[in-house]
């Protein structure tokens, strides 16, 4: 393909906040772009975003000078050559220099390398997943089981839950649309039950509910589980139907002078947070724990993984942050057994699939993952189907830029289903 313009401009993500949005334009004409998202609960190895940092406008977060950088630095070594996408990322990478994308910021390498992707296939004359499927030579291409979020806390929500993130993963179902009925079903069930109990429906960033917990310690965690298990059985699902998950981001409640983590008010060791996750795993048969220890404290890993990893998948998100060399000393050091990736971790779509390749190889899950910065972009669904992942992560099954993703991966079965 041959590039006549790039053009990028800031857009809002779903928190409000300025995000990029980078246009590609070919030598035919035809236009193609890509948006990129933005994390709040961020791993401290992650790739850079930069940011203006100038408080007079957006609170210091607008993204001109990664646009900036994508108009003069990245736009003259693009523009009027026979390129491929790998080629625009090694010219991304060359031209940025470093491992985190601190030069001309991971946002900026993104958007142009997901925007790439995506005029490649339409050159080639192919569906966004299918390209990715057969350009990076994956081994399987497969819609994904779907990990809903329905209960946010930590970071993403303000209301006395120390973990994040409480999902519901639909089991035994073929279809998204079957999928995406038992989500919503549970989602609405679980509505109906904080309205009963008096509590606020508001969300959180990422769509699920954020009602406030006024507990000490564990109590909040295992309540808000309990609500989504009484929401399950009153939706008409049992645990065989629909499994559950939690991401920790264990992370965001570490305080690492005390090597202590702070759960609503209760300074819980490392031990006390493995044994209540044992307790999890037997009470709520968890499916997956990501990012269950702080990502500093690879012995943490290593005992999590073996004492629960032969029942449940143990995620690394801020562990690994997409990034291949993390994902490699995870499998040497038997760390986790699965891998959530997200391409802004690591700022160029080459780097991810390797990240997905080198986990695929050690027999890892996969967990393809949205932020909780999004945006309508739902590049995501078609790299989990292209990849063939073992889930992907998008939220609530409500808001625009999440139900983004599931509503494309229902567009992809469709065109899968009619071959
Ligand atoms: P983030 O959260 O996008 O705020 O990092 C998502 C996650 O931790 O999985
Ligand atoms: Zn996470």
């Amino acid at each position: 393909m041959k590039i006549r313009q790039i053009q990028a401009y800031q857009i809002l993500d779903s928190r409000g906040i300025p995000t990029i949005k980078c246009v590609l334009t070919l030598h035919d004409g035809m236009r193609m772009s890509a948006c990129v998202p933005s994390g709040a609960s961020t791993g401290a190895a992650e790739a850079y975003e930069l940011r203006d940092g100038d408080t007079k406008r957006f609170f210091g977060k607008s993204v001109t000078k990664a646009i900036n950088n994508i108009h003069t630095i990245i736009a003259p070594e693009l523009l009027e050559k026979e390129l491929s996408c790998a080629d625009v990322d090694s010219t991304l990478l060359k031209l940025d220099g470093t491992h985190n994308k601190s030069n001309l910021g991971a946002n900026a390498l993104l958007a142009v390398s997901m925007a790439a992707v995506r005029a490649q296939a339409c050159v080639e004359q192919k569906e966004l997943y299918d390209f990715i499927h057969q350009a990076f030579l994956f081994q399987h291409k497969a819609l994904p089981s779907c990990m809903f979020n329905i209960i946010n806390g930590g970071m993403h929500a303000n209301n006395g839950l120390s973990f994040q993130e409480f999902l519901i993963v639909p089991k035994n179902k073929q279809r998204i649309i079957d999928i995406l009925d038992c989500a919503s079903t549970i989602y609405h069930t679980l509505k109906n039950l904080l309205k009963e109990q008096k509590l606020s429906t508001n969300v959180g960033d990422e769509g699920g509910f954020a009602p406030c917990f006024s507990k000490v310690g564990f109590e909040n965690e295992q309540e808000a589980l309990s609500l989504i298990a009484r929401a399950l059985q009153q939706a008409g699902y049992s645990n065989s139907d629909v499994g559950m998950s939690l991401d920790v981001a264990a992370t965001s409640f570490y305080d690492a002078e005390k090597n202590i983590y702070n759960v609503s008010g209760r300074a819980v060791t490392r031990e006390e947070l493995l044994t209540f996750y044992q307790q999890c795993v037997d009470n709520f048969s968890l499916l997956s724990i990501e990012d269950g220890i702080t990502e500093s404290d690879w012995q943490g890993w290593q005992e999590m993984n073996q004492q629960l990893g032969d029942k449940t998948a143990i995620v690394g998100d801020d562990l690994f942050v997409t990034d291949t060399k993390k994902i490699q000393q995870g499998i040497s050091l038997d760390a986790a057994n699965a891998v959530l990736i997200k391409p802004n971790q690591i700022g160029t779509v080459s780097e991810t699939v390797q990240a997905i390749k080198c986990a695929q190889k050690a027999g890892y899950k996969v967990v393809i993952s949205h932020r909780s910065g999004e945006t309508n972009d739902s590049f995501i669904a078609d790299l989990a189907v292209g990849c063939g992942a073992d889930y992907i992560k998008a939220g609530a099954p409500v808001r625009g830029e999440r139900v983004a993703k599931y509503n494309r991966l229902l567009e992809i079965e469709q065109a899968l289903s009619s071959i």
